[in-house]
């Protein structure tokens, strides 16, 4: 049975949340193995729209959905989010939803560090989303993190409290704050803690067992590989490794349980946040995609960044992730340019690069080599076949195939579920 890995292949906002939420139906079990509630995906469905930041895309139809121990976990987020999509109409109970319990959890005194840090750097910040998930992965390798199981041994927690307020009330010091409120921190879990224990398990066993069922596991990838704490524009990165690999380590199943690796990306580029961007636009055409895209971040609200498709990134995205296949998402965005650009190669202090360098300063300079191709005039909104779509719409996907050397398996036409084009479906073997 294949199980199906969905990642990001450029700055995030790609549109997983969309297509996992379209795939969901097909499979027996949805299942996020990194980052937190740094992650904004949004699902439509009909006149419904569904913002998700922690849950799996999974929950909305229903299907078994898990918190993997890769994820950093705020529970006070956590609880607020269930109620939200609760509210919406969705029903989630520990039938339908389970947390790993050595999942590491986002405390009060992440986010703030966080918001001092970022405050502290001026122009050099990274632009984070202010929740605190960094510092959250520092302590978890760091060795003083309060995780899920711990939230049912509160009244022990002492030891482990002395080892993180000894970190971070030497850092909070350096800021001028006060050292951490370790009454009020306590007292916060307590109220939290069994909502959280109601979905908690070790999920690897749970999966193990839906895997020797011969069950469908779909996992969720968050962000996208350029933000990959390793292979990601360093420093201007999130904290977790974003790679499909990370599916194995950050659910409890070996390498071998990701199957199609299905990378998505977005028929032009956007990236919110700082860092470097080679093909970003500060013109009418930058304006022109935000506009049309709705380019605003689901989680913080800010303008997202916007730029033509840059080939040479996607396809080192897909090469450092083994990507099988790609959905390529908001083809729909570029109808009525009258010519689409593609980034083919870079120009660098006078050398042609053919992959971006790992160095700040050069990934700054990199000058992009552009090819030009006719726009198309017609509609692609809402084609569900290749026969709905242009000539010309047709080209520019084939030329993008082509240039990241990996095919296209989905296309995806609108925000609404159904508006997606089949190629290859990545359940079958
Ligand atoms: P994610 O973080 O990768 O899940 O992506 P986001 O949800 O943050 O951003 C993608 C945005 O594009 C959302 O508002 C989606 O509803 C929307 N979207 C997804 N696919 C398409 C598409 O094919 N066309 C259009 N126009 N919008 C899309
Ligand atoms: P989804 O899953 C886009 C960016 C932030 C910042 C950097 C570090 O919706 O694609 P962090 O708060 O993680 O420490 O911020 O990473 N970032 C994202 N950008 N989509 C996301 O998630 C992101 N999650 C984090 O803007 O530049
Ligand atoms: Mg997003």
């Amino acid at each position: 049975m294949a199980n199906v890995t969905v990642i990001g292949a450029q700055w995030g906002d790609e549109g997983k949340g969309k297509i996992v939420d379209w795939l969901a139906s097909r499979a027996d079990a949805v299942v996020r193995f990194q980052g937190g509630h740094n992650a904004g995906h949004t699902l439509v469905v009909g006149d419904q729209t569904y913002k998700l930041s922690l849950l799996p895309s999974g929950i909305v139809t229903g299907t078994l959905s898990i918190v993997g121990n890769g994820v950093v976990l705020d529970p006070w987020h956590l609880k607020e989010e269930v109620a939200k999509l609760e509210g919406q109409g969705v029903a989630i109970t520990p039938d339908n939803f389970a947390i790993a319990d050595n999942c590491p959890l986002i405390l009060p005194l992440h986010r703030d560090l966080d918001g001092l840090r970022e405050a502290a750097a001026g122009k050099g910040k990274i632009g984070t989303t202010g929740r605190g998930i960094g510092p959250a992965y520092e302590d978890k390798v760091g060795r003083r993190a309060i995780r899920v199981c711990d939230l049912a041994h509160l009244d022990s927690l002492e030891p482990q409290l002395d080892r993180l307020c000894a970190h971070h009330d030497a850092l909070r010091a350096g800021f001028d704050e006060a050292p951490v409120d370790r009454a009020k921190l306590v007292e916060e879990l307590r109220e939290v803690a069994d909502f959280v224990l109601q979905f908690a398990q070790p999920v690897w066993k749970r999966l193990k067992k839906v895997r020797k069922a011969g069950a469908r596991i779909l996992f969720e990838g968050a962000q996208g590989v350029l933000l990959d704490v390793d292979h990601g524009t360093y420093p201007f990165v999130t904290s977790s490794n974003t790679v499909s690999g990370t599916a194995a380590s950050g659910s409890g199943l070996g390498p071998n349980s990701t199957g199609f690796v299905l990378g998505i990306v977005k028929a032009y580029t956007t990236r919110v946040g700082s860092g470097p961007f080679p093909t970003e636009l500060d013109d009418a055409d930058g304006q022109r995609l935000g506009e049309r895209g709705h380019e605003f971040g689901t989680v913080t609200g800010r303008q997202r960044r916007c730029g033509w498709f840059d080939a040479v990134l996607v396809r080192q995205s897909c090469a450092i992730s083994g990507v099988t296949g790609i959905a390529l998402t908001k083809v729909d965005v570029l109808d009525g340019f009258e010519t689409v650009r593609i980034c083919t190669g870079y120009r660098l202090r006078g050398k042609i690069m053919d992959y971006y360098p790992s160095h700040s300063a050069d990934q700054a300079e990199v000058e992009p080599i552009y090819e030009e191709m006719d726009g198309w005039q017609e509609t692609t909104a809402g084609a569900r076949s290749w026969a709905d779509l242009p000539a010309n719409a047709i080209k520019y996907i084939q030329r993008i195939q082509e240039l990241i050397e990996t095919p296209v398996a989905l296309v995806s036409t609108s925000p609404q579920r159904d508006d997606t084009i089949l190629v290859r479906d990545p359940f079958e073997d």
